[in-house]
């Protein structure tokens, strides 16, 4: 067989995993690979470079994408799906493997509604993707911002001041809630709860009495109320780029303003996207390009290798997109339990 690979939508740590374990688990059955450039810009356009075991040699620790990554929708004009097809025809792919997040595995379902024949992998470190435990990309961009909120601690004791870090993760408030969690910040605002700046103020108000700073951790998703002028530019899938709101900045301001404390905020953006991946999202990515592959030997197109436990499975592609996986009431009740 000859196996296609790409990854699409924004890199994170465990892409360059996942491509050798695609090209190393095809290889040890006998099967070669090809790898096409930029997401699906490369099918679109025609963009590939050969993969043999050789060629992956020494990325498992590397962040990025040995591929490159763009957001490119292929369905979106006709004449484009139209492109990628005859490139999967010309190259005789008898298998893609699609590496993403909901944009990139909806763009993998729609050629599986048209008959290609595609298996999906789930990457993201908003760690949204229905139907998996977890995705590849969250812990690595987690421990960044655990870093980060932790060095801004020395800052804002020092200080005596309130400081807001803002995470990304739009919609979904995983990466801030863990970014709380494991960095014990005093408020954790996530979009999966409406905005309450009462018990914000209140929080920050009695850390600062309690021990002479606080530390706030905002997910760039959360709706502050009404915004002034019109919404932000939109990638090709129609997402609005959240970041550039910069509700981390407008927040410390509304500290400062309404409780007279000291107030800075500091955005981690892209830092938190790249590095190494960790140990457990290593694994995780070996473990889910392996098995995209094993479901593609075993004919399951139009699936997705999930992490369901301690297992990988096969789910339909129809499972694993469309609705975004939120943050659960459960974990929120164990957050709070932590608010100052
Ligand atoms: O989906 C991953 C993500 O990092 C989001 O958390 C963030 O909102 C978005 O991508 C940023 O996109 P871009 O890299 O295109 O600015």
């Amino acid at each position: 067989m000859k196996f296609g690979v790409l990854t699409g939508g924004g890199d994170c740590p465990g892409l360059n995993p996942a491509i050798r374990a695609v090209v190393r688990r095809s290889a040890k059955f006998g099967h070669e690979t090809v790898g096409f450039r930029d997401g699906w810009k490369g099918l679109r356009d025609d963009l590939s470079r050969p993969l043999d075991p050789g060629a992956v040699q020494g990325i498992l620790g590397r962040g990025g994408t040995i591929l490159g990554s763009s957001r490119t929708n292929p369905f979106a004009k006709e004449a484009d799906a139209e492109k990628v097809l005859a490139t999967l025809a010309r190259h005789h792919i008898d298998a893609l493997v699609a590496i993403g997040g909901d944009d990139t595995l909806s763009a993998a379902r729609e050629l599986h509604r048209r008959g290609g024949k595609v298996v999906g992998v789930p990457k993201t470190m908003d760690n949204d993707v229905s139907g998996t435990d977890w995705t590849f990309g969250f812990h690595s961009a987690v421990a960044v911002a655990v870093d980060a909120l932790e060095r801004l601690r020395d800052t804002a004791d020092s200080h005596h001041r309130a400081i807001v870090l803002e995470v990304m993760g739009r919609h979904a408030g995983w990466v801030a809630l863990a970014t709380g969690l494991a960095g014990a910040a005093d408020v954790t605002l996530v979009p999966e709860e409406p905005y309450d700046e009462d018990a914000l103020l209140r929080h920050v108000t009695a850390a600062v009495a309690a021990r002479g700073y606080a530390l706030v951790v905002a997910s760039e998703g959360i709706e502050l109320g009404p915004r002034k002028g019109a919404a932000g530019a939109k990638d090709e899938f129609g997402h609005e780029l959240l970041r550039e709101r910069e509700v981390g900045a407008e927040l410390a301001r509304r500290i400062q303003d309404r409780t007279g404390v000291e107030a800075r905020s500091a955005q981690i953006g892209h830092i938190q996207r790249g590095g190494p991946p960790e140990l457990f999202d290593r694994i995780l990515a070996t473990r889910l390009g392996a098995g995209a592959v094993d479901l593609a030997l075993a004919g399951r197109f139009g699936q997705v290798a999930v992490l369901r436990g301690p297992q990988v499975v096969g789910i339909p592609l129809d499972e694993a997109v469309g609705a975004t996986k939120v943050v659960t009431a459960d974990w929120l009740d164990l957050l709070h339990t932590f608010d100052a």
